[in-house]
């Protein structure tokens, strides 16, 4: 469904374009369509949360509105839309960590009819770019289960280096599971970037 530019979100300062996408924060009145995603138990398989009752959803947007008013922020999820329709179809987020704060967690998450279009790669590759380019971080990890191939496909996508594998070090939903970790750091960031220019 499109919706007309009078209906869309206002623009935030920290929205990001892709070719397709527009990542923005997230607001209140999102919660329907995270919720469409986020109460999926498929989506979740691999999450060390939900499948989200309707409360949880709303609980999670008002955490999220709640960080993005923090001075300094250091937590940012992104809403994934088209940039012809507002509806929420994922989200991306970025958690700085470390003293000073220079360092980043990314986590991700799309709802089931729109995997396999490289929607994800396409929007964790801008927020990466968003964290080495206006953040000014120096290092950005990722980690997943070993089991979830598309989500390793989407790290490796954008560049991130496979770094460790942890055994059975998470006890998520009733039983113990691997990690893959991975991670980039700035300069092969702008490395890979330069790459891409020079072609
Ligand atoms: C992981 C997830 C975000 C991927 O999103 P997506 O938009 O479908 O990803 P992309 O299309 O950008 O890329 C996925 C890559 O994985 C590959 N892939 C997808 N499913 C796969 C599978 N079952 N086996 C092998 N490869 C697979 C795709 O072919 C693609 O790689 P390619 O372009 O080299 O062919 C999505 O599946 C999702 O939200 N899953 C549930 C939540 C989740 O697991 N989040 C990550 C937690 S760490």
């Amino acid at each position: 469904m499109t919706i007309s530019r009078e209906k869309r979100s206002k623009p935030d300062a920290n929205s990001i374009k892709t070719d397709r996408l527009l990542l923005r924060d997230l607001h209140d009145a999102d919660w329907v369509s995270v919720h469409e995603y986020s109460s999926d138990p498929k989506v979740c398989e691999f999450m060390d949360w939900g499948p989200n009752s309707a409360r949880e959803t709303k609980e999670f947007i008002k955490r999220a509105m709640r960080a993005a008013k923090d001075k300094p922020r250091f937590a940012y999820d992104f809403a994934i839309t088209w940039q012809d329709a507002d509806r929420v179809i994922g989200a991306v987020s970025l958690v700085l960590v470390g003293f000073p704060p220079n360092q980043a967690m990314i986590g991700y998450v799309l709802g089931r009819q729109h995997w396999g279009q490289g929607i994800m790669s396409e929007a964790v590759g801008a927020v990466i770019g968003f964290g080495f380019e206006t953040l000014k971080l120096h290092r950005i990890s990722a980690s997943c289960d070993p089991k979830n191939m598309a989500s390793f496909r989407v790290m490796e996508k954008c560049g991130m280096r496979r770094e460790g594998y942890f055994v059975e070090d998470k006890y998520i939903k009733g039983r113990w599971r691997d990690t893959l970790a991975y991670s980039i750091l700035a300069r092969e960031w702008n490395d890979r970037q330069s790459g891409r220019q020079a072609k």
